[in-house]
């Protein structure tokens, strides 16, 4: 460990410099307009690896953004970790509520401001530089691989593909992902589970045209008016989703894991304050850490329809839209929700509209063992480093490549993140705490040794 503390201590400033060259690149995967800025992350990615003592370093590509790969073998009989990460961004936008510019990172309280500091730059990186302090100090006691992909935010599409064409290649014993929140520094913890996601797309279109609202209104359905509705009826008055089926495959927790789970640290009032809403919301019968991190969930994403623009304009719009996500868990399946969805969705739609639902993409919920070899390296990591044993907690985010490794490789992964739920993330402002990028590079190679140790 002193050894560990010294190799940072002395290259602090520099760790800190090469992610602030990460963090410049507005790698944003949904929009096209950043291609040549994503593509040129990826190279950026790749060197670093290759810097940092990497073997067989590629910038693989895919049909869409390509898949960074490096890996170090020092023993082929010695266990071998995966470490997953992502170097794309979510969209920065809206703009002009960032307080700096999101692809300027910049220092305040001690917390890197930009797109990406936490999700996921700044914590997959923080996997370069521990690999780089091992390698320096000759200390990496197993081998390891890394895939470092460049379309996360936009469903990992192509991934699926490169899982199954690269079997070998990625033939290891645990993926290990920092791309995750714990609940804070003096209450470290890891995430043993991920909420999958269903995600749709629904317009409903009324007449024709639009219409003028005083000659047409009140005679004709209003989009609008039926999408608002529609999507009311989506969840009852004790909040749960009416889509007939949709609770079927849901695996509901025992009384003890209840009770375990809601033993973690929450303050609800530092929660609402922080939001700036006066009360909670959510599925009755179920506590707030139980409604994110082990119930299903549908949510607007975004809705739209008629005349936004400034001023009035009179106008019965002919179409109206929403974006929706559903969270799922164990034992759902993202397409059969899907399509329970949009069974359920054109039936309740009435005869006044036309409705058509579009499926986006989507993934599969998981739950990681917290009895392998693996998570007791990741508690005994933590427990050395923060000096606290770690809590477990449910995340409600979704990481579909988790299922996916499961399904095509047979590896269960281990979730060891260091942001906060208050990072930011998809949101304006997005940080990451300096202290919590350094603590992760510390506590990274003490997961390899225990990792090592541990499986012998
Ligand atoms: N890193 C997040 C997922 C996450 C965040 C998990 C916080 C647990 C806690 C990831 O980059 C993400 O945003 N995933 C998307 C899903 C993807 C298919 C677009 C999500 O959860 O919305
Ligand atoms: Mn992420
Ligand atoms: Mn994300």
């Amino acid at each position: 460990m002193q050894e560990i503390k010294k190799y940072v201590a002395d290259n602090k400033q520099r760790f800190l410099d090469e992610l602030f060259d990460l963090l410049r690149f507005p790698s944003v995967s949904a929009d096209p307009a950043y291609k040549n800025e994503v593509l040129k992350t990826a190279d950026f990615v790749a060197q670093k690896l290759r810097d940092a003592g990497a073997d067989n370093v590629e910038v693989c590509p895919t049909a869409g953004y390509p898949i960074v790969y490096g890996e170090k073998i020092v023993d082929s009989s010695k266990p071998t970790v995966l470490v997953y990460g992502h170097y794309d961004v979510q969209p920065a936008d809206p703009l002009e509520l960032w307080h700096t510019p999101p692809f300027e990172p910049t220092i305040r309280d001690e917390k890197i401001y930009a797109r990406g500091a936490c999700d996921d730059k700044g914590q997959f990186y923080m996997h370069v530089k521990a690999f780089e302090l091992m390698i320096q100090t000759n200390t990496l006691p197993c081998n390891i691989k890394f895939m470092i992909e460049g379309e996360e935010e936009v469903g990992s599409n192509n991934l699926g593909i490169f899982v199954q064409q690269n079997k070998d290649r990625l033939k290891s014993d645990v993926v290990l992902i920092s791309d995750t929140a714990m609940i804070s520094m003096e209450n470290p913890s890891l995430e043993t589970g991920l909420r999958g996601l269903s995600y749709v797309e629904v317009e409903v279109t009324g007449p024709n045209r639009d219409l003028h609202s005083g000659v047409y209104g009140g005679a004709v359905a209003n989009p609008a008016t039926i999408l608002a509705k529609l999507i009311a009826s989506l969840h009852d008055e004790n909040n749960h989703i009416t889509i007939p089926g949709f609770y079927d495959d849901v695996v509901e927790l025992s009384a003890a894991e209840r009770e375990a789970l809601n033993k973690a640290p929450f303050d609800i009032e530092d929660y609402i304050t922080d939001l700036g809403v006066e009360e909670v919301w959510g599925e009755k019968g179920y506590t707030t850490l139980e409604r994110t991190g082990t119930r299903p969930t549908l949510e607007v994403n975004g809705i739209w329809g008629g005349y936004i623009g400034e001023g009035a304009k009179t106008v019965l719009p002919s179409k109206a839209s929403a974006k929706i996500s559903m969270r799922l868990v164990p034992n759902q399946n993202s397409d059969k929700i899907t399509k329970l969805f949009q069974n359920h969705f054109e039936k309740i739609a009435p005869k006044s509209v036309k409705v058509k639902v579009t499926p986006h993409h989507g993934g599969e919920p998981v739950v990681t063992p917290t009895d392998s070899v693996a998570f007791r390296a990741a508690q005994k990591a933590i427990a050395e480093s923060f000096g606290k044993e770690p809590i477990p907690t449910r995340g409600g985010g979704s990481i579909p490549i988790v299922a996916l490794f499961e399904k095509e490789l047979g590896i269960k992964t281990v979730l060891m993140g260091f942001g906060l739920d208050s990072d930011n993330l998809h949101s304006p402002n997005e940080k990451y705490d300096i202290a919590n990028y350094y603590k992760g590079i510390e506590t990274i190679p003490l997961f390899h040794k225990y990792f090592a140790e541990l499986s012998n």
